[in-house]
C-alpha cells in the first residue's frame, strides 16, 4: 500500500525538504502553497522522476473551505490519507503596542485555527484507517518567550498545547500526533533575521551553526515511519541544543582553539 501525505506550506523552506523526503521514500504528497507558483513548479520539475506521486495544491490552509479542498482532492487522488504535517505558518515580529486586531486574527487564524481545522478534516480518513501521523510545527519560541513574538509565540504554544491534547484523544485510533520546535532553520523565514544578527546568534547554538530544512525532515520520517509509532504527544526540538543552558559560547570558543 501507498502512503499519502499532506504537508501544508510544502513547496519551500522546511515543508520542501519533508515533501521531497517523501517522494524519496515513495510516499505520495499533496503538497500545499498559498501563492508561490514559481517554487511549486521548480519541485514539480525537480520531483518528475521520484518514487512518490506529487500533487501542488494552491490553497489557504487557514481557511476552512480550502482546507476542505486540500482534502477532498488528496483522497480523490489517492484515496486516502497518511501523514498530515501541519507545517505552513507566518511569522512577524511585532511589539505589543503595534499589533493590530488584524495582524493578531491573522497570525492566529494561519498558525493555530488552520491547523486545528485540517486535523479535524483528515480525521475520518485516518479513524477508518486505524492508522495516522500528524505532525505540527511549532518552534523555540513557543515555549521559550522570545520578545516582540506575543502573537507568533502564542500560536505556537497553542499549537503546542493542540498536540498533547490531540495525542491522547486520538491515541485510542492508531493516530499519533507530535510537533517540531524548530530552533534557527535557513529558511525565506529566517533570512532576514541571520542576514542582521547571524553572528550573534549563532553563538548560543551549542552546535554551532543553524540548522537546515533536512534537519527537521529527517525527524519528520522518523515520526512517520514504523520505527516512531510509539512516541506521541512530543514536542520535540531541532534546534542545534539552543537555550538549554546559558552562555553556550564558552564552549563554542574553548573548542575552537
Ligand atoms: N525557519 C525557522 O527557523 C523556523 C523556526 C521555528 C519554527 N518554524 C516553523 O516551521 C514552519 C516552516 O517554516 P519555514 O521557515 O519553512 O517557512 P517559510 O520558508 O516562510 O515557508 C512557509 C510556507 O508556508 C506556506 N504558507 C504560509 N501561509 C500559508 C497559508 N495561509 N496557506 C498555505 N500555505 C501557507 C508558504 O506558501 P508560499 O510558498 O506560497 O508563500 C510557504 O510554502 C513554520 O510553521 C514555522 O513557524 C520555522
Amino acid at each position: 500500500m501507498t502512503r499519502v501525505a499532506i504537508v501544508t506550506g510544502g513547496t519551500r523552506g522546511i515543508g520542501r525538504a519533508i515533501t521531497t523526503a517523501f517522494l524519496r521514500d515513495g510516499v505520495n504528497v499533496a503538497a500545499v502553497y498559498a501563492s508561490d507558483r514559481a517554487s511549486a513548479s521548480a519541485l514539480e520539475r525537480e520531483s518528475a522522476a521520484s518514487a512518490g506521486e506529487l500533487l501542488t495544491l494552491q490553497a489557504d490552509a487557514g481557511d476552512a473551505a480550502d482546507i476542505a479542498r486540500i482534502v477532498d482532492k488528496t483522497v480523490a487522488r489517492w484515496g486516502r490519507v497518511d501523514y498530515l504535517i501541519n507545517n505552513a505558518a507566518i511569522s512577524l515580529f511585532a511589539f505589543l503596542d503595534e499589533m493590530t486586531e488584524d495582524f493578531l486574527d491573522e497570525m492566529i487564524r494561519v498558525n493555530f485555527k488552520g491547523p486545528v481545522l485540517l486535523t479535524q478534516a483528515v480525521l475520518p480518513h485516518m479513524k477508518r484507517q486505524r492508522f495516522g501521523r500528524v505532525v505540527n510545527a511549532s518552534s523555540i519560541s513557543g515555549h521559550y518567550a522570545d520578545v516582540g513574538q506575543v502573537a507568533y509565540g502564542g500560536t505556537k504554544a497553542a499549537i503546542e498545547m493542540m498536540t498533547k491534547l490531540a495525542a491522547a484523544e486520538l491515541g485510542p485510533y492508531g493516530i499519533t500526533v507530535n510537533a517540531y520546535a524548530p530552533g534557527i532553520i535557513a529558511t525565506d523565514m529566517t533570512r532576514q533575521m541571520i542576514e542582521e544578527r547571524g553572528d550573534v546568534q549563532v553563538r548560543q547554538i551549542p552546535m554551532g551553526s543553524f540548522g537546515e530544512p533536512d534537519d527537521v525532515a529527517g525527524l519528520v520520517i522518523f515520526l512517520c515511519s514504523d520505527a516512531g509509532k510509539y512516541i506521541t504527544g512530543e514536542i520535540i526540538g531541532v534546534d542545534g541544543g539552543m537555550l538549554r543552558a546559558q552562555n553556550p559560547f564558552r564552549a563554542i570558543d574553548r573548542a575552537s582553539t
